[in-house]
């Protein structure tokens, strides 16, 4: 626990619900899996695994991961219908502690256009539902959606009603990020005036960031009551997202003194889970995010600078140690072999198996030949990279691309699928990236609309790689993939595969992933 902290707040983890219900941010079982199996070692102590009755990927998700992690309580989301609660119970049957959450929404606006109850009837729903998922697991969750925009003696009066049902936990979100600090610090002090039996149970936050202030809102609850914060890696969700569970444990732990509250998290897993869930859902870090982003602990001053050398809390509030982060990261070179390689891969954070370590070292070699120095983020690149693609079931083999000035730009791939075919295609475009991604689409048989692009450098150097990140729509859900290289056309080239076989993954493609290229069969 912190250093300071009397007492021990809970970190609730919803990326796998809340985090992956944002566009572009959905996760394969196996990538749930992972991300499950970071936030253990994380040690959060409520992984909310997912909405079980809202499609059957979802409760398949929940049910395996309540079955595998072990140390968390599994939670599994359920309206107030008893379906949805009987088939979170179901996906909720392997975990050694399993947890059913229940919402209904209380705001006037929600009751009026949304749900068309009355408000007693609210309260009748939310009552039966919490006594249905009592009668089934003994840990019970009750959240009032858009409880900050509802009536305060109205959320008192519903509040009341579910813990008399049997909630052990009631959650007071701000759904929309509508909400300021001082105005949610004062609803939890009104709720723990006049909730009777309020101080049985566990007081929790959930905040939307629309306006900026999810953790700031978060940390007034804390302020005023509040003993579990409900959060995502990197802040991912719904619109603007969710509170930031990096930022609001560090806020936590850094301001020990003011807050009086400690978390169970292990602070040093919080970059490499951060990249984890970025590289899975191809969501960015900015640069200048708080805690985890890649200028967190840049000082570019030559003031800063001087004042850190000097000494080193004059400029820092944090180490970047605490949080995962090493100072010095200049670490292998083109002469180090797979054990220093597997070492430092470990260090970062990433379990690979044989499979994926031997192919990111293979890629580490080629780079090695490429770039003068490798940085830690040259190998998290390669790791992300090389996992994306590695996923198939599409794989480039080659790819040749001519363009220039006045001349009409080209592409010609040959990719294999993972069934062996072999597939040669060619296309022109209005540029050199545009000729590899059309050559892809006609090799794959997968045409998809191209939404958003974005390159950047993962490191600092003449030398450094290229990282793309691309969005596309298809068939109306949303893609991201992401394409790292020292050459950009071949980091688009490679994102825009990710995201082909990301498709192929979600079984979109009419007769599940079997694309058939377009192109010309070459035999193996
Ligand atoms: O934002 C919200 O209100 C939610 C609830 C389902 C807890 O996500
Ligand atoms: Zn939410």
């Amino acid at each position: 626990m912190n250093e300071g902290a009397s007492e021990r707040g809970m970190i609730f983890d919803t990326t796998l619900r809340d985090g992956e219900q944002a566009p572009g941010c959905s996760m394969t079982l196996q990538e749930k899996m992972r991300v499950a199996s970071a936030l253990r070692d994380l040690r959060v102590d409520v992984i909310e695994a997912g909405f079980p009755a809202a499609s059957p990927g979802d409760f398949e998700a929940v049910r395996a991961i309540a079955a595998e992690i072990e140390g968390p309580v599994i939670c599994g989301l359920a309206r107030c219908h008893a379906g949805d609660i009987e088939r979170a119970w179901n996906a909720l049957q392997g975990a050694r502690r399993p947890r059913i959450h229940v919402f209904i929404a209380t705001s006037e606006i929600h009751r009026t256009h949304k749900l068309q109850m009355a408000k007693e009837e609210i309260i009748r729903r939310a009552v039966e539902s919490v006594r249905l998922a009592r009668s089934l697991c003994p840990d019970v969750e009750f959240s009032a959606e858009d409880a900050s925009r509802t009536e305060p003696g109205y959320l008192a009066e519903v509040v009341t009603a579910a813990i008399e049902a049997g909630a052990r936990t009631i959650n007071v979100p701000d759904t929309l990020g509508y909400t300021v600090p001082d105005e949610f610090f004062d609803l939890f002090g009104y709720l723990r005036q006049h909730v009777p039996g309020v101080d049985a149970v566990t007081l929790s936050v959930h905040c939307h960031d629309d306006l900026g202030m999810a953790v700031a809102n978060s940390l007034a609850a804390v302020r005023a009551g509040a003993r579990q914060v409900e959060c995502t890696i990197n802040g991912i969700g719904e619109r603007a997202g969710n509170c930031s569970l990096e930022e609001v444990v560090m806020a936590l732990r850094t301001r020990a003194g003011h807050f009086g509250i400690g978390t169970s998290i292990d602070t040093r897993r919080l970059y490499p889970t951060s990249r984890l869930v970025a590289s899975i859902t191809g969501m960015h870090v900015p640069r200048n995010k708080a805690v985890v982003g890649e200028n967190a602990f840049a000082h570019e001053s030559g003031i800063h600078q001087d004042g850190m050398l000097k000494h080193a809390s004059t400029y820092e509030i944090m180490r970047p140690e605490d949080v995962g982060i090493s100072r010095s990261n200049l670490v292998l070179g083109k002469h180090s072999g797979r054990h220093a390689f597997r070492e430092r891969v470990q260090h970062l954070g990433f379990n690979l198996d044989e499979d994926d370590l031997n192919r990111a070292f293979a890629e580490f070699k080629k780079l090695a030949d490429r770039k003068k120095e490798m940085f830690d983020a040259d190998i998290e690149a390669i790791v992300m990279s090389s996992d994306a693609g590695g996923s198939g079931p599409w794989a480039i083999e080659e790819l040749h691309i001519s363009a220039g000035t006045g001349a009409i730009a080209a592409g010609a791939v040959r990719v294999r699928h993972a069934d062996g075919r072999l597939v040669d295609e060619a296309s022109v475009g209005d540029g050199p990236i545009e000729a590899a991604f059309k050559a892809l689409e006609r090799a794959t048989g997968i045409n998809m609309d191209l939404r958003n692009f974005e390159v950047r450098s993962v490191t600092t150097g003449e030398d450094a790689q290229g990282e793309v990140t691309v969005t596309v729509e298809y068939n109306g859900h949303s893609f991201r993939g992401l394409g790292v290289s020292t050459d950009i056309v071949e980091a688009a080239a490679f994102a825009y595969l990710d995201v082909i076989n990301r498709v192929c993954r979600r079984a979109l493609v009419p007769g599940g992933d079997a694309a058939r290229g377009r192109g010309q069969v070459a035999t193996v």
